[in-house]
């Protein structure tokens, strides 16, 4: 197990080349014959791995590995036919796994080789906004555990990030608006000047500046608490709930909220709660809420989504026994962790996020 005083945050490569530079980290770490093995889903195969390839050619030689695209996939029975194809290929305690995709390939991924064979190095190239901005970042790998989010997983390190903007190219819009809610979460816990820029320019506006700033604040977040202890739970605001939609939605809609989209709707929820509270001051709630409702996806809340939702904050990871426990806002930019909220007042912030997202 890793403790806190022997983290040492892994490398974010950015910027030009981007992938490219991963031949020569490859050079620098690895020994000739070193086993090496690149992780795909099926669509960053297509879309990915030919641009991948084309920027390190070397990467010809290693073997891939493709799963099913989706967090549907995200889970146990997908990870244990990657340990097997790595048995076949002989992979031993040397080789390295590359993540190349979206945040399921890069936690999926991590987690997988975090286990095999007591842990093999891994890297992680992702090719999603969501992921480059934030799941690629600080070493939390996992799996879910049937619908319930990332229940299963290690803190685990990887060797490096290589973030390549390249990749976006083919990503759908849907996706970019996936990941922009992650970014607008990073302003919400640490830069408010930060936040009121991208609701200015929206998710179509998105600048590879802004990404750096994303990567730049989620990083320092995680060297100040690597391990989750205290800091590092500004990260989970919007969350709580996000994760309890996201979690309903994959079993009961035919087309699931994907994880940004749910992260929106949480952070929108827990903006609500923060006011209730009375911890964020009305004026900077009504800012922040009027900036968020720009971006919400609709979505149509039922009694029983409702009734749903309060059971599954009950399993949230960040609970102690079963009493949920939320990151709130105080302001625009600071939050405070470990709170404990009545029942009640999570109940009238769900029914009032269900009207806005009507
Ligand atoms: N570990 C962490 O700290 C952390 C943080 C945030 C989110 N996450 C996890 O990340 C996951 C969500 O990540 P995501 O939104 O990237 O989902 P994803 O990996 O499912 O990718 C989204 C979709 O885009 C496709 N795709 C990815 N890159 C592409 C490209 N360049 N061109 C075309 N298609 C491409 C994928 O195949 C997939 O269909 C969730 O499971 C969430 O829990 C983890």
């Amino acid at each position: 197990m890793v403790q806190a005083q022997d983290f040492h945050m892994h490398p974010v490569f950015y910027g030009e080349p981007g992938v490219g530079q991963l031949g020569s980290f490859l050079d620098f770490h690895t020994r000739p014959g070193t086993g090496i093995f690149i992780l795909t889903d099926e669509n960053t195969r297509r879309h990915c791995l030919p641009v991948l390839l084309e920027k390190w050619p070397e990467g010809n030689q290693a073997r891939v590995l493709e799963i099913p695209a989706g967090e549907a996939t995200k889970n146990l029975q997908t990870c244990e036919p990657l340990w097997q194809s790595l048995t076949n290929s002989f992979a031993d305690r040397h080789s390295i796994l590359i993540n190349l995709g979206g945040g399921v390939v890069c936690d999926l991924g991590g987690f997988t080789a975090s286990v095999f064979k007591r842990g093999i190095r891994f890297i992680h190239c992702p090719t999603s906004l969501m992921a480059m901005c934030d799941a690629a970042i600080g070493g939390k790998t996992g799996v879910d555990l049937g619908p319930l989010k990332n229940m299963i997983g290690t803190f685990s390190q990887p060797m490096a990030v290589f973030i390549d903007p390249d990749f976006l190219e083919t990503l759908p819009e849907r996706e970019i608006h996936n990941g922009f809610a992650e970014m607008l979460k990073h302003g919400l816990i640490a830069e408010a000047s930060y936040f009121d820029e991208l609701v200015k320019c929206g998710p179509d506006e998105v600048t590879p500046e802004h990404l750096r700033i994303s990567v730049e604040i989620k990083s320092d977040i995680v060297i100040r608490d690597p391990l989750e202890k205290n800091f590092r739970k500004a990260l989970n605001f919007g969350h709580t709930i996000g994760h309890a939609l996201e979690s309903h939605s994959l079993e009961h809609d035919a087309t699931p909220l994907l994880h940004g989209e749910a992260l929106m709707l949480g952070m929108l929820c827990e903006t609500i709660i923060s006011e209730k509270m009375e911890i964020l001051p009305e004026a900077a709630a009504g800012h922040i809420i009027a900036g968020l409702e720009q971006f919400i996806p609709e979505y149509a809340f039922t009694e029983s989504t409702l009734d749903a939702v309060e059971a599954l904050i009950l399993h949230d990871k960040k609970n102690r026994g079963n009493k949920p426990s939320f990151t709130l806002l105080k302001q625009t930019g600071t939050v405070i962790t470990d709170q404990q909220v009545p029942e009640e007042i999570v109940r009238e912030a769900l029914e009032e996020t269900a009207t806005m997202a009507g």
